[in-house]
């Protein structure tokens, strides 16, 4: 049985773990502070779990995978032979590089070294490893045991081998991976997320919405259809059947005044917070974070079903 390490048992390890697991793999969590192992496990189990109960993991892959999810505060336990190491721990460079070349020594030489990393280069986490052709960036949309989306990009040592190996791995345990020609900070999703929240923020800054409606707007108008196919898609639908020329054709124009007035800030302006405060308290209306986490789960993994019952 193909065995994983996890590195850094935080919000994202422990998520990943789980994912790990309820694909039948074995999963070692490994974290520098011990005390967090003991939650992290609860945590991956219980992401494992909901995996399950809700029909996104086969009962027979975790049936295997629970009993091999265990801890290690020792990495040459945690990484020995590993066939990967999923690199999260706090997003540093300095301390990313100390792990990537822990995992170097300690892992065997084939085994892929993945970073999670959101916004750091891997050119500059690999030059830590000797062997910088088999490290990648894997990185997962939170929280990874739910969102399928991985994006994979190579730094500058990053052989192609390693990117086909990633592919194929990732997939096997349901993820969706993307594959980047090259590392770019925020690689695709983190740039597309930036770019629209910078507008949401922007109408709600400058009066034309609320909070409440902005997020309205998105979760069941855009974020909906998006959902279903990306823009690209979605914009050739919009042409009808003359695709996305006749789509150019007609509305260019209009897109093009709309984009002259978007927002184009590169620095967040230092009310964003206070602005947004006071209509995200309404928008919870009393919930607190484990209820709000609980409805994006269970929403998540109703989409998710479905959308695998309708493929099938
Ligand atoms: N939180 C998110 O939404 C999210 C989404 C995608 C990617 N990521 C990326 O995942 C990574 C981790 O983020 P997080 O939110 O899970 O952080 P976190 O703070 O929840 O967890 C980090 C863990 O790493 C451990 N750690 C620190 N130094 C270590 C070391 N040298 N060796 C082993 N463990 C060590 C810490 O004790 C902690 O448990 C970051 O690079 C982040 O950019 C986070």
């Amino acid at each position: 049985m193909t065995a994983v390490a996890v590195a850094g048992a935080g919000l994202t390890g422990a998520s990943w773990a789980g994912l790990f697991a309820a694909a039948g793999l074995t999963v070692r969590l490994y974290d520098i502070d011990a005390q967090r192992l003991t939650p992290a496990l609860a945590q991956a189990r219980s992401a494992a779990g909901f995996l399950a109960d809700h029909g996104l993991a086969a009962a027979v892959a975790l049936d295997q995978g629970l009993p091999g999810l265990s801890a290690a505060a020792d990495p040459a336990e945690a990484f020995s032979g590993v066939a990967l190491v999923q690199e999260c721990v706090p997003e540093d460079l300095a301390m990313k590089r100390e792990v990537f070349s822990l995992a170097d020594r300690l892992a065997p030489p084939d085994a892929l070294i993945a970073t999670s990393s959101s916004g750091l280069s891997i050119s500059q986490i690999q030059t830590a490893a000797r062997r910088p052709q088999r490290c990648l960036a894997a990185h997962p949309y939170n929280p990874p045991h739910l969102v399928p989306l991985v994006e994979l990009a190579p730094g500058a040592l990053t052989s192609v081998e390693t990117l086909e190996r990633a592919r194929a791995f990732y997939t096997a345990v349901g993820k969706q991976p993307i594959v980047l020609r090259r590392d770019v900070p925020g690689y695709v999703a983190n740039r597309l997320s930036a770019a629209l929240w910078r507008e949401a923020i922007e109408l709600v800054r400058s009066g034309v919405a609320t909070v409440e409606d902005v997020d309205r707007a998105v979760a069941f108008g855009p974020g909906l259809r998006w959902a279903a196919m990306g823009p690209h898609l979605i914009y050739d639908l919009g042409g009808g059947p003359g695709g996305i020329d006749a789509h150019l054709r007609h509305l260019a124009r209009v897109k093009e005044h709309m984009l002259r007035d978007l927002a184009t800030w590169t620095e967040f302006p230092p009310d964003v917070a206070a602005a947004l405060a006071e209509g995200l308290a309404r928008e919870k209306a009393g919930r607190d974070y484990d209820e709000l986490v609980r409805e994006r789960d269970e929403l998540l993994a109703a989409y998710l079903k479905a959308r695998r019952d309708l493929s099938s």
